[in-house]
Order: C-alpha cells, then sequence, then structure tokens
C-alpha cells in the first residue's frame, strides 16, 4: 500500500480558502467557465444548483480552515469566541447533512458521521484547551470530502470558476490534486496527475509509492469513468526508460484489465459481475490477490458503489455488496483519504447476520482488525474495538439459520 501523508498541507488549504472567499458560487454564470479555459478539453457540466447540504458545510468549513493552519491563531484567546461560534455553525451544517443522509445507503451515513465524529472530536478538544489535536483534526476533515467524493461518476463541478493557475504555481502536484478532488474538479485533477507521470523529474517508482497511480485509476475508472484515458496514459508512462520491473510487469496487466474494462457493456446483474470480478473468474489476470487486480478491483467497486447507492436490492443483496467491497478494498484499493474496508464489513454483517456474506465478512474483519492491531491476541485490541466485534459475533450467531450456498464468498 502507498503511504504518504494524509493532510492537505497548510498552503493547500489557504489556496482552497482564497478561492471560496472570493469566488462565491455562480449558478447563472456559464461564460466565466466555458470550454476555452478547459486546456485539456474535458466535457463538464454545468447545470443545476448547489446542493444546499454542500453549500453549508463550505460555508461552515472555509473560514475555519485558515485559523486552523497556525498553531497560534488556532489556540489565540482573542479568537475564542469566533471559533467556538465557527465550530457550532460547522457542525450544524454537518447535522444537515446528516437529516440527508438518512435516505441514502449505508456507506453515505457512514461518510457523514465520520464527518460528524471529525466535527465533534474538534470541538472536543477545542473547549478541552487541547488546541494541537484539534487543530489537527480540523484539517483533516477535507479527506472526508474527497472520500465520498471518489465514490459515484460524476462530472466535474465548473459552477464556481476554478482557482487561477498563477496561484497553484505554488503548491506540490499532489497537494493541486487533493484540491481539486475535495472541490470536485476531477477534470484539473486529472490533468495535475498525467503532467506528473510525464514529468522526468519525478522517478516512477516514486510516483507509485507516492499513490499517484491509484490515485489516478480511481478517478479516472470509478468518478469519469474514462478506462481508455486511463490505459493511453500509461501506455505512455510504460515507456519510460527508468520504470521499474514490478511497475513495468503492474502497467502490462492492468493495460489488458483496461482495454477489457473498456470493451464491457453495463451488466444486467451488476452484483452478478462485481462478484466475478472481485474473485477474479472469467477475467485475464496473471495472479490473484494483490495489486496487479487493482484495475479489476476498482471496476468491481464502482459497480458495487452503485448497486448500493441505488438502495434498492435486498438486505442479502446489500449485504455481499458491502462484504466484496470489503474485500476489494482491504486487497488493493483502500483509500487513503479515508480507509474504508472495515465499515463495509462491518455494514456486511448488520444488514443480513444470517447470511454466508455476513460470516465471510466477519472473518475478513477479524482478521484485518486483529492483525491490524500487531497481533492475534485480542487483548491487545483497543476495548470499542474488541466490543465490536464480540458484539457481530453474537448478532451472527443469534440469527436465523444460514443459507448454505458458498458461491458468495470468496
Ligand atoms: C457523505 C458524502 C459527502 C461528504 C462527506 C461531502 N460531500 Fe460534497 N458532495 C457529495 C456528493 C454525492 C456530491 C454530488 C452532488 C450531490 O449529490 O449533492 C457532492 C457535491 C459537492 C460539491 C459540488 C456541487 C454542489 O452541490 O455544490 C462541492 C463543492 C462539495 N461537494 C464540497 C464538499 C466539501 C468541501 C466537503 C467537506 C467539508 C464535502 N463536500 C463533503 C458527497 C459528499
Amino acid at each position: 500500500m502507498p503511504h504518504r501523508s494524509k493532510c492537505l498541507s497548510a498552503a493547500a488549504i489557504g489556496f482552497l480558502l482564497a478561492w471560496f472567499a472570493e469566488v462565491p458560487i455562480a449558478p447563472a454564470d456559464p461564460p466565466q467557465v466555458s470550454s476555452s479555459q478547459e486546456p485539456e478539453g474535458e466535457v463538464v457540466a454545468v447545470n443545476g444548483d448547489a446542493s444546499p447540504e454542500m453549500q453549508g458545510l463550505f460555508e461552515t468549513a472555509i473560514p475555519l480552515l485558515p485559523l486552523a493552519m497556525a498553531q497560534e491563531t488556532w489556540s489565540a484567546p482573542e479568537q475564542r469566541i469566533a471559533i467556538g461560534r465557527g465550530l457550532d455553525q460547522l457542525a450544524q451544517a454537518s447535522a444537515t447533512l446528516g437529516q440527508h443522509a438518512v435516505t441514502r445507503d449505508l456507506g453515505f451515513q457512514n461518510l457523514s458521521d465520520s464527518l460528524a465524529e471529525d466535527i465533534e472530536r474538534t470541538r472536543h478538544h477545542y473547549a478541552e484547551g487541547n488546541f494541537e489535536e484539534s487543530r489537527a483534526s480540523m484539517v483533516e476533515i477535507a479527506n472526508t470530502c474527497a472520500a465520498c467524493h471518489s465514490r459515484l461518476p460524476g462530472r466535474s463541478d465548473t459552477r464556481r470558476p476554478p482557482l487561477p493557475g498563477v496561484l497553484l504555481a505554488n503548491l506540490s502536484l499532489h497537494e493541486q490534486s487533493q484540491v481539486w478532488v475535495a472541490t470536485r474538479r476531477f477534470d484539473k485533477a486529472m490533468a495535475v496527475w498525467e503532467t506528473a507521470l510525464a514529468d522526468e523529474m519525478r522517478a516512477p517508482g516514486q510516483l507509485d509509492i507516492e499513490g499517484y497511480l491509484l490515485d489516478y485509476m480511481t478517478i479516472g475508472l470509478r468518478v469519469l469513468q474514462e478506462p481508455a484515458r486511463v490505459r493511453s496514459t500509461f501506455a505512455g508512462f510504460s515507456q519510460r526508460p527508468d520504470m521499474p520491473i514490478y511497475l513495468q510487469r503492474h502497467l502490462a496487466g492492468w493495460a489488458i484489465a483496461l482495454a477489457a474494462i473498456e470493451a464491457e457493456q453495463p451488466p444486467a446483474d451488476p452484483l452478478l459481475r462485481a462478484r466475478e470480478l472481485a474473485g477474479a473468474q472469467g477475467v485475464p489476470r496473471p495472479d490473484l490477490l494483490g495489486r496487479e487486480q487493482t484495475v479489476y478491483d476498482l471496476a468491481a467497486s464502482s459497480l458495487l458503489l452503485r448497486l448500493i447507492d441505488d438502495n434498492r436490492a435486498s438486505p442479502e443483496e446489500l449485504s455481499e455488496a458491502y462484504y466484496l467491497l470489503g474485500v476489494v478494498e482491504a486487497r488493493s484499493v483502500d483509500s487513503y483519504w479515508l480507509p474504508q474496508a472495515e465499515s463495509h464489513l462491518e455494514a456486511a454483517i448488520r444488514l443480513a447476520p444470517g447470511s454466508p456474506s455476513a460470516a465471510s465478512a466477519y472473518a475478513l474483519l477479524e482478521e484485518y482488525v486483529v492483525v491490524g492491531f500487531g497481533g492475534a491476541d485480542g487483548d491487545a485490541l483497543p476495548d470499542t474495538a474488541f466490543g465490536k466485534l464480540q458484539e457481530l459475533e453474537a448478532l451472527i450467531e443469534k440469527s436465523p439459520a444460514r443459507p448454505t450456498d458458498p458461491s458468495t464468498s470468496l
């Protein structure tokens, strides 16, 4: 798994702030966002009004972020009343999102809850005078925005004009791409990654370690649904003479997978297709259970997230969908913005505790959590994690007869 900082840098947040402060949303303002300003040729959406939940989050989060950039400002006595009030308003905005979230799927609700928890933690630390903790927690909030925006198909939001290029010149490419995803300028994020992959000054292995390849594939496949674009970029990238052998091999495998995904028609039964993709049935691939599966895993997760978002499947189907989502996330596509494998596996159990998917989800969750905490001894777990595992296990044990069909477990 690639590793890197989970936070937006202070500089990136400063630019976000400048953007929102100076350029309020302008729904009926297409001339400023005409496609002539989009050198990368992305077709972008300009229709519709901002959702009130998102608008509320922006208006309340944005004034707080610059204050959180500097410890002195965040802890200054003269700011206490303003910051306290700002955090109250942010909590209200997230409560509004929470009210909307009850009409959405469990994954959406979990992310909405995560946002509310981030905000509560920030407020609590602030009220207790733990300024450094509350400041770090405030900055983390942008990750939850990005995690939620990278789930479903979508188009670039061009109702707000993009940040002027001259301001972006001071940001690292990594920071730029984070800004664009958090603000749903996916077209801009893609262009940033494409520039990075073509930059001879950046070693391919380093680009991989820093997660650019996974980010690029996630937005390209799950949000923009453009496998051909990803394949063509990777074809050029793989020609670089400084390519490590391991990555050359992954790129060759991903090229086959991308061409296959590109040729696919929307499946009649998305759950069946996602099961095949996640289980690597009938798809060309050299191995199983590793990063070579990334493209198929992203394709599977995209089908599953849409099925879940649709919110019409039966509890058993949803349980399997969350289980498969947990499998692919734990294996190759876990979001660094906000890892969600655990919450998906938990959802699989709660939705249909008697199902085979719940039993498989429990086994994987137990391994993920226990091994993740550094040992096969339950004592090493924090009480809350151990308590949750016990609760889920009891839920499965007391639920009525489980169907025996093993086809749903990998
Ligand atoms: C629980 C999921 C979720 C979270 C958390 C979330 N968003 Fe969104 N956001 C969406 C979805 C889905 C859309 C697409 C349009 C819609 O359905 O409202 C969206 C749209 C947007 C838009 C563009 C369209 C609009 O309606 O204005 C912006 C800008 C935005 N979000 C910013 C943010 C920011 C900033 C945060 C974090 C403080 C955030 N979002 C947190 C799900 C989320």
